[in-house]
């Protein structure tokens, strides 16, 4: 059973084909409306989430399909002591796909080894976040009318930022792509993305703590929120959380076609200020997302063979 966990799970061909589906039901939605009738997704989300659980449930709507949830771990058998596994597979009975959002590591996969329907990976602690890369990717072709020839400026957690991580694996696959990582030193990139992507593909990149300096080469600048929930203490959060505030003044150095993104939810890390500034994609983001979950949904259910 095909699921998606990692966004390398997903070939180039195959993002390229879910950017070319999503931009398809953009523009002809009624084509879709009745893909999944009689589809059951189960969003099954162990930690918050605004966006990512209603982007799914919305996307499942707009096929025509149905949606079955839990919402919090307190409100499940979780709450009782049940294995990520039983839970997978007692869903297994129940619905047709599983979106998952858990906050350990490899939850997903646990997941999807006892399911036998397709479980897509909402995030798994500070691991990864592939739907959210979808969402970013069709943000970036859109945008930028191409996936390669970019400098991409990383800026903020970069070390709990399951976003960052996925966002990395997914565009050093395109190519001539640099990347700037700016960061506090104490939130830099994990060694393991650095070795087996960055280092392994012989993909140019810079560290630096730095914003303003680097903000006038970038292409893309994607902000992102100090992850308050994956510190172990809660002082070195409050002397990180403000590292990184990106005003209207600051960027008056950048590119006049920058597309600043953020995975949103946004703490302090983007003014206000900039929400009008046409280079602000943000939101657009949000909108995207929507469309590259019914891609995904109806690529792993066609699969699948259940629709
Ligand atoms: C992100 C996440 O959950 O990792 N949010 C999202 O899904 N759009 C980013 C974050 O929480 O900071």
């Amino acid at each position: 059973m095909r699921s998606v966990l990692d966004i390398v799970d997903l070939s180039v061909a195959e993002l390229d084909e879910l950017m070319r589906t999503a931009c398809d039901i953009i523009e002809n939605p009624e084509k879709y409306q009745e893909a999944c009738r009689h589809k059951k997704l189960a969003t099954l989300f162990f930690e918050p989430s605004t966006r990512t659980r209603l982007s799914f449930e919305a996307a499942m709507y707009e096929l025509g399909g149905n949606v079955i949830s839990v919402s919090s771990a307190g409100a499940s058998s979780a709450a009782k002591g049940e294995s990520v596994a039983d839970t997978a597979k007692t869903v297994s009975c129940y619905a047709d796909i599983i979106a998952m959002r858990h906050p350990k590591e490899g939850a997903a996969l646990v997941a999807s080894r006892a399911a036998t329907i397709p479980v897509i990976n909402a995030g798994d602690g500070g691991h990864n976040h592939p739907t959210q890369t979808l969402a970013d990717l069709l943000t970036i072709f859109r945008e930028k009318g191409r996936m390669d020839n970019l400098t991409i400026g990383l800026c903020g957690d970069l070390k709990f930022g399951r976003t960052v991580h996925s966002l990395i694996n997914a565009m050093s696959r395109y190519s001539n792509i640099r990347f700037v990582l700016i960061s506090p030193e104490e939130l830099k990139v994990p060694s393991y993305v650095k070795k087996d992507v960055l280092q392994k593909q012989g993909i140019p990149y810079l560290q630096t703590t730095d914003l303003e300096t680097a903000l006038p080469e970038l292409d893309i600048l994607y902000m992102t929120r100090v992850q308050r929930e994956r510190f172990f203490n809660e002082e070195d959060y409050l002397r990180l959380k403000d590292s990184y505030i990106l005003t209207p003044q600051k960027l008056t150095g950048a590119k006049d076609d920058l597309c600043i993104m953020h995975p949103l939810p946004r703490v302090n890390e983007i003014s206000v200020a900039i929400d009008d500034d046409p280079r602000a994609c943000y939101f657009k983001q949000v909108s995207n997302g929507k469309y590259m979950r019914m891609a995904l949904i109806l690529k792993l259910l066609k699969e699948a063979g259940t629709i």
